[in-house]
């Protein structure tokens, strides 16, 4: 299942961001900023924005470390530590175009292997499910819509677990199974009908977009995945509805 998630994520990586942005009327950048301020401590800290796809999340996570207007010097004194880990290539380098300029010379944009922090954040073609840090890597971890495509939940929790500090935050934005009338009727009725006819029509992949609200479906409820973090140990598990239920915010805290 990993690898026809990672090729099909490859398929629609050009597309990505357009499509995010107009199947949800611009709300998901509103969905990410509410998220991203749910982490407080400003720009010391180490963050992994996990199945972070073309970096979006942790792209508005910095930006409400940097304020607009703020001298540069001030803005790139406490330069936050950023990952962002993916295992589909295609939208890594979808991330990269964002975060990295052309070289001088003009010759395109830098490889992949010389991606590191100090100019923009990391980013790192990994596995969720074997992430290459070390115990207790991160302050936070992030991760916008990535857990429902994950083969195992309960070993996705484990790994977060294993790469937080002690006290450190994870932070979900997810869509996840409808259980209430308004939004059965969005994700049962609604979507079901649109959004694998946008998807086939702005981007041919007809497929992938199906998937999309099937992932839904099958996912579990907002209640169900937050006792999961509870029976893991999290504390401080709290949820966070956005626009009445369509997307929802899910923090913990590593006990
Ligand atoms: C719906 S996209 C979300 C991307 C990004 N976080 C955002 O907010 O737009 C899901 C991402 O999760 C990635 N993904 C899914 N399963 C993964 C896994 N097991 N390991 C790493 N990345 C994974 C996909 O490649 C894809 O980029």
């Amino acid at each position: 299942m990993g690898i026809a998630i990672q090729n099909m994520f490859d398929g629609i990586a050009r597309r990505y961001d357009f499509l995010n942005h107009f199947l949800s009327a611009g709300r998901d950048r509103a969905w990410r900023r509410k998220a991203a301020g749910c982490l407080q401590g400003g720009g010391s800290l180490r963050v992994l924005d996990l199945c972070g796809g073309t970096g979006d999340f942790w792209r508005t996570w910095n930006d409400l470390q940097t304020p607009h207007g703020a001298a540069p010097a001030q803005a790139t004194e406490a330069k936050p530590m950023g990952i962002i880990a993916d295992f589909s290539l295609g939208m890594l380098l979808e991330a990269r175009k964002k975060f990295y300029a052309p070289v001088p010379e003009g010759k395109g944009l830098p490889p992949m292997d010389q991606v590191l922090p100090g100019n923009g954040p990391a980013l790192v073609r990994m596995d969720a499910l074997k992430p290459c840090f070390k115990e207790g890597s991160f302050d936070a971890v992030l991760c916008a819509y990535g857990m429902r495509n994950l083969d195992s939940i309960v070993s996705g929790i484990d790994e977060i677990a294993r790469l937080l500090k002690p006290g450190g935050m994870f932070i979900t934005l997810e869509f996840f199974r409808p259980t209430t009338v308004f939004t059965r009727f969005f994700y049962n009725g609604l979507a079901p009908l649109s959004i694998p006819f946008l998807g086939w029509f702005f981007s041919s992949r007809r497929q992938a977009y199906a998937y999309l609200v099937e992932s839904i479906r099958g996912f579990k409820s907002v209640g169900e995945y937050r006792d999961c973090f509870r029976h893991k140990g999290f504390r401080d598990v709290s949820v966070i509805p956005c626009d009445f239920g369509i997307s929802h915010i899910v923090t913990a805290v590593k006990g």
